[in-house]
């Protein structure tokens, strides 16, 4: 399967982009969207799902794995083919992610933080800064961060106190510490947002591009996480790390604008992984409760499962279609902010929700390591945390709505 997708990425310049389809044909994916998802879908289910339970039992960075998405295109789904990238839409970045995530969601934290971070390099970067920031991190072989959290400011990323001060010799120098920064470990390089001047609150908020191998820029603290344990999230901590003013994305006081849009594309992403694990949930259980016998009958046959059943069953398909509204709504150049924060507050809450009732669908197997339901329950959990808890999409969604009666 080399090159997914050449010929499918062909195939996608034609159609995908130009093919204007509407909200109602969402349920009927176009072909190429199609064979997008039977060949992520494949390729997961041979190359991902097998090594996921170990990866996770010995924390270990998914190396070969990260390799093949680089091949085929999914680490870079949206940037440009003339930066290297996939040069596909929105649409295939969530197909691409529900599947990579059925298969093993602890590499598609990798992949979706990667294309976050390019997302903004592509949008913000001048031609330099692509060339520095943005082709080598399309393929694989070079992951990023993106540094906004903080130990002090999670939810409230307008509060961030790492500072940038620019010396005489015009070059920002960094302090701080930046927190549960996914990727870290094993990234090149990547965004860190710091503040020029803290009183200015969010419009002293800066993005920065750095390679991480840069004097004064360390990692602290490995963190031991409940789930996604394949994938590595640091404390960074900087000390005077230098950055010329060249290396700033966007403008000075620009950041958190930066920051708000693409985290609108990102929670695309964190909804689509969401979707997967709770399909691999769903497939679990019913795969299960076809075939345990319990009172005389297979247990499909015992209406207090099949309505559990029924009921993953229908969050996984609003799950999906809202987070389809989301990126086809983003393709079509459309705002997004509430319709992303709808689907990463869905489906993140879908996941956890399938991954609860299949524990419960299996009983005692679905508490032991034997079968993955555990996992999926694990790595389900941050979902409803990262790019956004639960509470702050709500607060998303709801300023969203008020501002549409107020004007
Ligand atoms: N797009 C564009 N601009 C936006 C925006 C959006 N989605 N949301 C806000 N803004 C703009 C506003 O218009 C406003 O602009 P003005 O300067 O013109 O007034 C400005 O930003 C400030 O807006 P708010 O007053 O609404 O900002 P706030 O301080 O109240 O914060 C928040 C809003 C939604 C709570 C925001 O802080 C937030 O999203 N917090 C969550 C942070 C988060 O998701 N962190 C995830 C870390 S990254 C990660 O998790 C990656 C990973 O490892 C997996």
């Amino acid at each position: 399967m080399q090159k997914l997708c050449r010929s499918v990425w062909a195939l996608g310049q034609r159609t995908a982009r130009g093919g204007n389809r509407g909200i109602a044909c969402l349920a009927a994916l176009s072909e190429t969207h199609q064979i997008l998802q039977k060949t992520c879908r494949d390729f997961a289910n041979a190359e991902l799902a097998p090594h996921a339970r170990r990866h996770d039992r010995e924390h270990l960075y998914p190396v070969e794995q990260v390799r093949r998405l680089g091949e085929l295109g999914l680490m870079s789904v949206t940037v440009q083919e003339e930066y290297g990238g996939t040069g596909l839409d929105y649409q295939a970045y969530a197909i691409g992610m529900e599947e990579v995530a059925r298969g093993d969601a602890a590499v598609s934290i990798v992949m979706g933080v990667n294309n976050l971070y390019l997302g903004a390099v592509q949008q913000h970067g001048t031609e330099a800064q692509k060339q520095q920031f943005l082709v080598p991190y399309t393929q694989g072989q070079h992951i990023a961060f993106y540094a906004l959290s903080e130990p002090g400011s999670g939810s409230d990323a307008s509060a961030a106190s790492t500072t940038a001060k620019l010396n005489a010799g015009g070059v920002y120098l960094l302090n701080g510490t930046k927190a549960w920064i996914s990727n870290s470990k094993e990234a090149s390089g990547g965004i860190i947002f710091a503040t020029i001047d803290k009183s200015l609150k969010h419009k002293g908020i800066t993005a920065f591009l750095t390679e991480k191998n840069v004097p004064g820029l360390a990692i602290a603290k490995n963190e031991n996480k409940m789930g996604m344990c394949a994938s590595s999230t640091c404390q960074l901590t900087l000390d005077d790390v230098c950055v010329p003013q060249s290396q700033v994305l966007g403008s000075p006081g620009g950041g958190f604008r930066i920051a708000m849009e693409s985290l609108d594309c990102g929670r695309i992403g964190i909804a689509a992984q969401s979707t997967g694990i709770a399909q691999a949930a769903l497939e679990l259980a019913l795969d299960y409760a076809e075939k345990r016998v319990a009172f005389g009958q297979r247990l499909s046959r015992l209406q207090m499962i099949q309505q559990k059943l029924a009921d993953m069953a229908l969050r996984v398909e609003t799950a999906r279609l809202l987070t389809w509204r989301a990126a086809w709504l983003k393709d079509n150049g459309m705002s997004i902010t509430k319709e992303a924060a709808m689907a990463k507050l869905h489906a993140s809450e879908t996941a956890t929700y399938c991954a609860h009732q299949c524990i419960q669908i299996l009983g005692g197997m679905g508490y032991t390591t034997d079968l993955p339901a555990e996992m999926y329950y694990r790595n389900a959990r941050v979902t409803e945390i990262y790019e956004g808890t639960s509470e702050i999409q709500r607060i998303v969604i709801a300023n969203c709505v008020l501002q549409s009666i107020s004007n």
